[in-house]
């Protein structure tokens, strides 16, 4: 059995949240600090991945919604045993836009489908590999729907209702999971929000 020695955080919410931005700037300063990191993201974390994102995000026929559930988690799949588990088998600290947390949220929350079957599935598809960490940027619908640009992709393309069920269903899974998840309020600026993140991670690694 390969043993984990690094540390797994993801980093989740709306589209639109600024998750995306407040990664990179924890990468820097993780590595500003001489630690090894791998910056990597769901889907298309890998090269598989990479034609599955295409496919999620771009696709113009309709999409059932447990096909749908089932690409994100072959996404998930190739990603963990690829690239996420080598990289901690490293001992590298491993920071992902997106994981498990996304399916529960967009597909059991947000379409439906059975939170408690989506748990199974995850657990499958990551050979119950859960997150060290899971920090959730907590936003106004509103707010976040005036950040995305003006080509939406298929997701983004959903209503406003859609994404305030993906918002409460973060806010569902960090009251399910207190220990693992912790939410920010994104409604600040990018440095504010940033110091609570360092604070987080800080805590986690003792720096
Ligand atoms: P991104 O734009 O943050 O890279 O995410 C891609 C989109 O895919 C975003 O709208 C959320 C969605 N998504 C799911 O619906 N389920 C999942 O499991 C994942 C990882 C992403």
């Amino acid at each position: 059995m390969k043993l984990k020695k690094g540390y797994f955080i993801t980093f989740e919410g709306i589209d639109g949240c600024g998750k995306t931005t407040q990664i990179e700037l924890l990468d820097n300063w993780l590595k500003s600090l001489g630690k090894e990191t791998l910056l990597t993201l769901e889907p298309g974390g890998s090269n598989l991945g990479k034609d599955l994102r295409q496919i999620l995000l771009h696709y113009e026929k309709p999409v059932a919604d447990t096909a749908e559930m089932f690409l994100y988690l072959a996404d998930r799949a190739q990603h963990v045993n690829n690239v996420i588990m080598p990289a901690l088998c490293e001992g590298k600290i491993v920071l992902c836009d997106r994981y498990t947390d996304s399916t529960a949220a967009y597909q059991g929350y947000a379409r439906g489908c059975d939170i408690n079957q989506i748990n199974m599935l995850n657990d499958i598809a990551t050979g119950n590999l859960q997150s060290d960490l899971t920090i959730v940027f907590d936003i106004d619908v509103q707010t976040a729907q005036l950040r995305l640009g003006k080509t939406k992709d298929r997701l983004e393309k959903e209503s406003v209702d859609f994404h305030t069920k993906v918002k409460n269903g973060y806010l569902e899974l960090s009251r399910l999971y207190p220990q693992r998840i912790k939410t920010v309020n994104a409604n600040r600026t990018i440095k504010e929000i940033f110091s609570d993140v360092k604070k987080l991670v800080g805590e986690l690694l003792n720096i």
